[in-house]
């Protein structure tokens, strides 16, 4: 029989399509991997907790640990999906103000495969800041998952529909990646 061997945590943030979060744990689920979800304070008016501790077996993680508390395991890949404008331009600062930033930020110095899903709209998305951003944690290793080519723009701008999220190809990306790691300890 085979057994779960994988750590993911799945960092989600304030906007709609963390409300259809379940769809990557049940997709996550079925390819072996254990999840964790790291909702950004600002992501739990969007998800029922409840509903994913019952998934995933795992209280979500909203604030940094207690020092006395056991630390959890480290993920062997991190999907942050949907990324907010905010979240995007915090991680590439290296901000780590919130516990879902701090597992992003080591992550990514850990070089643990971090696959991220922006969902803006136009506005946020002609930000030179955002932009900025996503060229930089592209250059940390991060793979920044767009729509389209030429040009490549966030999910989220216009004619974006939730129900079409790519949660799929998300998971696909961390599969790739974690099969190929290259952790730094
Ligand atoms: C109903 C609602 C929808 C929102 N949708 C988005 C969105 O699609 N993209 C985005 O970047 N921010 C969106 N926001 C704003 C973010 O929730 C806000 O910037 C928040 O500070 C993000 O924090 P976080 O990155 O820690 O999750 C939305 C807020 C609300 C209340």
């Amino acid at each position: 029989m085979s057994t779960v061997s994988r750590e993911l945590s799945v960092v989600v943030c304030g906007a709609p399509p963390t409300s259809e979060v379940r769809a990557l744990i049940r997709l996550a689920q079925q390819r072996l991997w254990a999840v964790r979800v790291v909702p950004t304070p600002d992501a739990l008016s969007f998800v029922d907790a409840t509903v994913l501790e019952a998934m995933t077996g795992h209280k979500v993680e909203v604030g940094y640990r207690s020092p006395s508390d056991a630390r959890p395991p480290r993920p062997d890949a991190v999907v942050v999906a949907p990324a907010s404008f905010n979240t995007v331009n915090k991680s590439a600062l290296g901000i780590t103000d919130t516990h879902a930033l701090g597992v992003i930020a080591e992550a990514i110095g850990r070089r643990v495969p971090v696959v991220m899903v922006p969902w803006v709209n136009e506005p946020l998305a002609a930000r030179e800041p955002f932009r900025r951003s996503i060229a930089q944690l592209r250059d940390e290793g991060v793979y920044v998952l767009l729509r389209g080519e030429h040009p490549a723009e966030p999910f989220g701008v216009e004619n974006s529909d939730v129900g079409d999220f790519p949660w799929e190809r998300a998971l696909d990306i961390a599969d790739r990646s974690a099969d190929s790691p290259n952790p730094t300890e």
